[in-house]
């Protein structure tokens, strides 16, 4: 298996997270960068800006995106903006995200698989839904999913509900595990003793499309950056 695991204690996974980033941003100028939202890098984003992270010479793309209102607080790119953005000095060198008010979904899912796969991602950071999904690519999708419009299940509607604002998304604009598997580089962020059983699952069950997660075990480099209240028990 191609995955490899780190275990951290939940009282240094944000530091150690926002360092190790900052540092490969750091070495790799003009890096091709695909950002996740939620809860769960917050620590790390903000231990990347305290640390002096810069991301100026960095090219991000958002991953995915709620189907809401320009400026809802649950949007994912308010979310990067209040979790990461707003904490540095500089703007990104370049920010990609996904315009919901284009006349078309699909024409805008078309044109962003474009701009991602014109020269590809060279690390993509992903968050773990308890559903087992990446991105918005709910259970069901398969590796070869492209990047699309897709209807949100019960579970992650609730869950972007805790994100902020009176109205909840019924659909999302995502990378397709298509792009997302093509990035030279993953890794893997979950935390908390709730993602335990899925993260078990993402490495030990079926690989398949119940469990969206569990096709990174496909890609050949992929770090599961975890901590100790998350981490697969030893049998
Ligand atoms: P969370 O969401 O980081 O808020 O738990 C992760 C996800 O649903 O992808």
């Amino acid at each position: 298996m191609s995955v490899r695991l780190e275990v951290l204690p939940p009282g240094e996974w944000g530091e150690t997270v926002g360092a190790r980033l900052a540092g490969r941003i750091a070495a790799r100028p003009g890096i091709r960068l695909c950002l996740p939202t939620g809860n769960t890098p917050v620590p790390a984003y903000a231990a990347f800006a305290a640390g002096g992270g810069r991301l100026a010479d960095a090219e991000v793309f958002l991953l995915d995106e709620f189907d809401l209102p320009a400026g809802h607080p649950a949007r994912c790119d308010q979310m990067l903006q209040r979790d990461l953005l707003d904490r540095l000095g500089e703007a990104p060198g370049r920010l990609h995200r996904f315009d919901t008010a284009a006349g078309s979904l699909d024409d805008e899912c078309a044109r962003y698989a474009g701009l991602v796969e014109s020269g590809g991602l060279d690390l993509t950071l992903l968050g773990l839904g308890a559903n087992g999904h990446l991105g918005l690519n709910e259970p069901g999708s398969t590796a070869d999913d492209p990047c699309r419009v897709v209807a949100l299940e019960p579970e992650t509607v609730a869950h972007a509900a805790g994100y902020g604002g009176d109205t909840v998304p019924e659909r999302g604009l995502t990378l397709g595990l298509r792009e997302i598997l093509a990035s030279r580089e993953i890794w893997l962020l979950v935390t908390g003793p709730h993602k335990a059983g899925i993260l078990q699952r993402t490495l030990h069950g079926p690989v398949g499309p119940e469990v969206p997660a569990s096709f990174l075990r496909g890609h050949p480099d992929v770090t599961v950056l975890v901590d100790e209240d998350a981490a697969p028990r030893p049998d």
